[in-house]
């Protein structure tokens, strides 16, 4: 008898009616009304089972840390920055795993089961290194996390950063990463992505930098990126974050520069939550969006995710973990509100975040991880629309989360005394 059978799912490629086989925590078959028995079964109703979310950008070291030691009265990045300065030397590393874990717990309710965050590596305790580890492997059994050793005061601004980022990784830290834009100039930006690059190709990791986050139209470290990429021969291995300039760059440039992203297989991550909120700000008005060109990418054939970025931290005061609030704001920001656009969306925080970070075992095919979430909603569009409920979820075959359907009870002379919280779909 398998550990787990899911009966009469809907996918998130529009196919309904399925069953899920799951046993030794991997999935053994999908079908139609599969001839199985299972230690426990599930009536998914029809639901959507979607794999995991995945955010591929965070901050985690920053996370819940809302208000310490004073609020971002500006509500600037540059305020943030600073903001995360002052912190920094008060940060102690019980309270960082303590929040940290706090945020897990969040993830895992909202059926994000997988994080790549930023972790600042430019103080030379590296007590942030240190606590983000512990938290790693204490939550390896329920949630993947991947680091990223970020250098937030610059690789060759700040003497110590490149000393730390080894050790950093010599410590465990999974990824390289960087922000070219923050170095003094354009020239010391090429410079640190040139340097990282090598570091990753020598020691065969990832790289994930933040990349030309400003609405600077001149600025061109994508560009260095995608060729120090082409150079080393990281295809696939390379991540630009943000990349908000986009935005805001002469359109006869861009026509050139993405197709040498696509040459790369350079991934690109926009965060529509803070991209929206931060950039443009010292515009009047109009005021940029700031968002990187996602339709056009994707349309090009860039794998294109989205990040969550911030939640409760000095940049950013809102956010909860849902991946689901980032494809809602990702879709209006970008335009992207046909129902391809949508769908595409909601692969941004699953499938092509999962591809950002090489996950393995991602997805809901026989022989991938019996890794999934039950969400209240028929479809991917329905799911956004509704920030759907996460109904269960599951890692390994093994149910992490569970939350009650959403209803309310309504009190409306001549209606039902109680009804769905959900409307009848058009067409149903
Ligand atoms: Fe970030």
């Amino acid at each position: 008898m398998a550990d787990l059978l899911i009966r009469n799912a809907a996918f998130p490629d529009g196919r309904t009616g399925l069953d899920v086989l799951a046993d030794g925590g991997r999935i053994t078959a999908v079908g139609r009304n599969l001839k199985a028995q299972a230690a426990r079964e599930i009536d998914a109703q029809g639901w959507l089972l979607s794999p995991p979310f995945v955010d591929p950008h965070f901050h985690m070291d920053a996370t819940l840390s809302y208000g310490l030691p004073r609020v971002n009265q500006s509500g600037t990045l540059l305020e943030g920055i600073s903001l995360w300065g002052e912190l920094k030397p008060l940060l102690a590393q019980e309270h960082l795993v303590e929040r940290a874990l706090q945020y897990c717990d969040w993830a895992v309710a909202k059926g994000l089961l997988s994080v790549r965050t930023h972790v600042d590596i430019c103080d030379d305790r590296l007590l942030a290194v240190e606590a983000l580890l512990h938290v790693k492997q204490k939550v390896a059994p329920y949630l993947d996390l991947q680091l990223v050793a970020f250098p937030q005061d610059g690789l060759l601004r700040s003497p110590t950063a490149l000393a730390n980022l080894t050790r950093s990784l010599d410590m465990g830290v999974d990824v390289v990463g960087g922000i070219p834009h923050f170095e003094r100039t354009m020239a010391d930006g090429a410079e640190s992505v040139k340097l990282l690059c090598e570091l990753a190709a020598e020691r065969g990791l990832l790289v994930d930098m933040h990349c030309d986050e400003s609405d600077d139209p001149l600025s061109r470290h994508i560009e260095t990126l995608a060729a120090q990429t082409q150079r080393l021969g990281l295809h696939g291995r390379v991540t630009g974050s943000h990349l908000t300039s986009m935005h805001s760059m002469d359109n006869y440039y861009v026509s050139k520069l993405i197709p040498l992203m696509v040459e790369a297989q350079v991934n690109a991550i926009a965060n529509p939550l803070l991209n929206f909120t931060l950039q443009g700000g010292h515009d009047t008005y109009p005021k940029r969006r700031g968002m990187t060109r996602v339709p056009e990418l994707m349309a090009a054939g860039v794998n294109v995710a989205f990040g969550h970025d911030c939640v409760m931290d000095p940049w950013y005061g809102m956010g909860s973990g849902d991946m689901l609030e980032v494809a809602h704001m990702g879709l209006h920001v970008a335009q992207m509100t046909s129902q391809a656009g949508i769908r595409a969306c909601f692969e941004a925080v699953t499938t092509n975040a999962a591809k950002v970070m090489h996950l393995e075992g991602y997805g809901l095919d026989a022989g991938c991880d019996a890794s999934f979430v039950l969400l209240q909603a028929r479809d991917p569009v329905e799911a956004i629309r509704l920030r759907a409920t996460r109904l269960k979820v599951f890692k390994n075959g093994k149910l992490l989360a569970e939350t009650p359907a959403a209803t309310a009870r309504l009190h409306v002379t001549g209606r039902a005394e109680a009804t769905s919280f959900m409307p009848a779909r058009v067409g149903d």
